[in-house]
């Protein structure tokens, strides 16, 4: 990796902020644990982003806010510089989370116990957001393929014929697998959809986050000359680490589609959005491409590592190939240990949190989930960690020695 001017490899103490991922970390009571789990950076946001928000903050006055046209061109040209993909700023409505806009839309927009179709393994919030709001998760399963995965469509076909299903989920870049679905694969999807009229919420929020050299394909670019009902959410959460401010977007073309989702959001007395998250997205859609392309090499860089690490000395845990996410799914299922007795040593032993597969559905037992947007030093503690865990177990054995 060439010289950058952005430091990522800085280890800052999350300690004392109250942070989800480490919470667990400071209450168990035993020695300092390494928390890999959550899908947040240990990674600061880009300067401008900060000094945005400090002048936002030196300015004094944080009453109620509109997202307004200079945030909604910002995030359209996002869209096309990032992407080449042109949107139009009136399509864009602002909400305070990805999540939160998926629960408001199924609440919104479905007959009760209607069908919802999940790509598993799944993140396991998009399956609480059917199931919590009273309907039913309808699975097509991704198979696994050597090192990746690919969409069985013949069960996506099946999944979406089904009389009760009027929604599907699409989750691209996707979370846990870490697949960046093709310009063919997101057409053939969206095709299938329309024959059978089931709208489509692209869950999009991963979408800056394609590792070089590939791209994301924005789902709605494929839905041109489609009858097709399609939203598609994004936001800089993920892409520059501003989770924690509750501010993301959620692209709509159609009109009678976006008033109808503007009216659920009203309707459940919401409005507005923080001023301080708008300073913040307003600098990263500005001032913030190159951090973003550094960090992109940075994460490369920690996924060539366990990569390159699980080929050669952690026999029995495969890497899946991760083109897009900071997040990293293995496959320990030929170390001979079970789930909960790795989940075990990983905790209690080596002090290492991370995601247990089987968080992402059954077919999942036996992977783990691990956040590799951090410093270099934390992916190879993990590294040494997860060894240790696994230990001179059968897997070892499969490996060809070399003289
Ligand atoms: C696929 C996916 N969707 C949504 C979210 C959460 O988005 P938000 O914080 O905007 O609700 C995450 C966070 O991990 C995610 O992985």
């Amino acid at each position: 990796m060439g010289m950058t001017e952005f430091d990522f490899n800085q280890v800052i103490d999350r300690h004392g902020t109250s942070a989800a991922k480490w919470a667990h970390a400071t209450t168990d009571g035993g020695p300092p644990l390494l928390a890999m789990s959550i899908a947040d950076m240990e990674i600061p946001a880009p300067d401008p982003v900060l000094k945005a928000m400090a002048e936002r903050v030196e300015h004094g006055i944080f009453g109620y806010t509109m997202a307004g046209d200079a945030y909604l061109e910002a995030v359209a040209a996002w869209q096309m510089e990032r992407h080449h993909h042109a949107i139009s700023p009136e399509w864009v409505v602002t909400h305070h989370g990805v999540l939160p806009s998926l629960f408001q839309m199924i609440r919104a927009f479905l007959p009760s116990n209607s069908g919802v179709v999940v790509m598993t393994p799944a993140f396991p919030p998009l399956l609480d957001a059917i199931t919590l709001n009273g309907h039913r998760v309808i699975t097509s399963r991704l198979v696994r393929h050597g090192d990746s995965y690919a969409i069985d469509f013949e069960a996506f076909e099946e999944a979406c014929r089904d009389q009760a299903t009027r929604l599907f989920i699409l989750c691209n870049p996707h979370n846990p697998t870490g697949r960046n679905f093709t310009e063919d694969e997101l057409r053939h999807l969206a095709s299938i959809a329309a024959r059978y009229r089931v709208m489509v919420f692209a869950d999009e929020i991963h979408g800056d986050l394609v590792l070089p050299p590939g791209r994301l394909v924005p789902f709605l670019s494929v839905c041109d000359g489609l009858d097709i009902e399609a939203m598609a959410a994004n936001g800089l959460s993920k892409t520059m680490n501003l989770a924690g401010l509750g501010l993301s977007n959620i692209v709509i073309p159609s009109q009678g589609l976006r008033e109808r989702f503007e009216d659920a959001v009203r309707r459940n007395g919401e409005w507005g959005v923080n001023p301080v998250s708008r300073a913040a997205a307003l600098a990263g859609y500005a001032h913030c491409g190159a951090w973003l392309d550094a960090l992109l090499d940075h994460i490369a860089g920690n996924m060539a590592l366990v990569d390159d690490w699980c080929a050669r000395e952690l026999a029995g845990v495969v890497a899946v190939k991760t083109e897009a996410t900071y997040l990293k799914w293995l496959d320990t299922t030929r170390t001979g240990l079970d789930e909960e007795d790795l989940m075990d040593r990983l905790v209690n032993s080596e002090r290492l949190l991370v995601q247990a597969g089987s968080d992402f559905g059954v077919m999942a037992r036996g992977f783990l989930r691990l956040n590799l947007a951090c410093p270099r030093t934390m992916v190879t503690s993990a590294l040494s960690r997860i060894a240790r865990a696994i230990g001179p177990v059968a897997g070892r054995s499969n490996v060809a020695t070399r003289p």
